[in-house]
């Protein structure tokens, strides 16, 4: 939505066909903007975030199919609605339409109130995801506003997150996957908002009631991000980031891959940035150092061990380079 009116992408490379949508879209009081080709229609569907796109198939250089099969593979971009506009009419057309990912697709020459009727229709869902994606954004923004009020976890679940995403890259998790935990990773200790800030950054031991409130952080985190259905995915790594892979872990003692891919990738994530972040009751290890540590550890059964070698390689490639 940009001042109240959704705009839409237009990319065609036939003048006349570009002027008569224009015309219907802009008499329905929506932004109009113009790409003639695949390369310029894929560059501005990036830089200036339309809410759907009417999209031909048959263009010089990049075709449709090509610019909505990368705009469906883009985290950025895959929400964005497409409608195919197609002059071919063979079923095999326009089962390829659907696969390259478009939402929808309409024949020419079209029928203005068909096409409008399509238009609203995606439009609609569109501002569902959108209304989903704020409550998202308020959620992270909490997570980073929680800890950003201790100088000791100040952008500890961002590092979390990027490391727990450079790992889920090395092992080929998917663009989808990586960017789930990038989130669990930002949320990971959302349920320490429930935590007395003296409980979280008392130098000494712990008396048993302020144990079980700290233990309890990836439960009441889980429940926390519960009403947001957008979640579902990323909530059983949240709820799980301090299981331990021989079983022996918080809350539900899970083993091995019982426990969430993600939750494992956080664990190992979680545990280098606690080890070489300074905290109250200790100083910060030498990254080299925290390696160390966890190549001894690597079989003491906390972590998933093959988890933990690709990630001592990552990091020691990072550290020389
Ligand atoms: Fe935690």
């Amino acid at each position: 939505m940009h001042n109240g009116r959704q705009r839409i992408l237009v990319v065609d490379d036939n003048i006349t066909n570009v002027e008569l949508l224009e015309a219907y879209l802009y008499a329905a009081d929506y932004e109009v903007i113009i790409a003639h080709d695949g390369h310029s229609g894929l560059d501005m569907a990036f830089t200036e975030a339309p809410d759907l796109l009417l999209l031909d198939i048959m263009m010089p250089g990049l075709d449709g199919y090509q610019v909505c099969t990368q705009l469906k593979n883009s985290e950025k971009t895959r929400l964005i609605p497409i409608i195919m506009i197609t002059a071919l009419t063979e079923i095999e057309d326009k089962i390829k339409v659907l696969n390259a990912g478009a939402d929808d697709f309409i024949s020419k020459p079209f029928n203005k109130h068909e096409l409008m009727a399509r238009v609203r229709s995606l439009l609609r869902i569109k501002s569902l995801h959108d209304d989903l994606d704020s409550s998202e954004d308020i959620i992270l923004t909490l997570a980073l506003a929680l800890e950003a009020k201790d100088p000791y976890t100040k952008g500890h679940s961002e590092r979390v997150a990027a490391l727990a995403t450079d790992l889920a890259k090395t092992i080929g998790l998917s663009d989808r996957e990586q960017d789930r935990i990038h989130k669990a990773g930002i949320l990971h200790d959302i349920g320490k908002i429930g935590v007395s800030g003296k409980v979280l950054s008392k130098n000494g031991a712990l008396k048993s009631d302020e144990y079980d409130a700290i233990i309890a952080h990836p439960s009441m985190g889980a429940t926390i991000c519960q009403p947001l259905k957008s979640l579902a995915d990323i909530i059983p790594m949240i709820k799980h980031h301090h299981e331990r892979y021989d079983g022996n872990g918080k809350p539900d003692g899970l083993m091995g891959d019982e426990i969430p891919l993600g939750a494992r990738i956080i664990s190992i994530a979680d545990t280098y940035d606690a080890m070489t972040s300074t905290r109250p009751y200790r100083k910060a290890m030498k990254k080299g150092v925290a390696l160390t540590v966890f190549e001894s550890e690597i079989s003491n059964g906390q972590w998933d061990q093959e988890l933990v070698a690709h990630f001592i390689h990552i990091m020691k490639k990072n550290i020389t380079d």
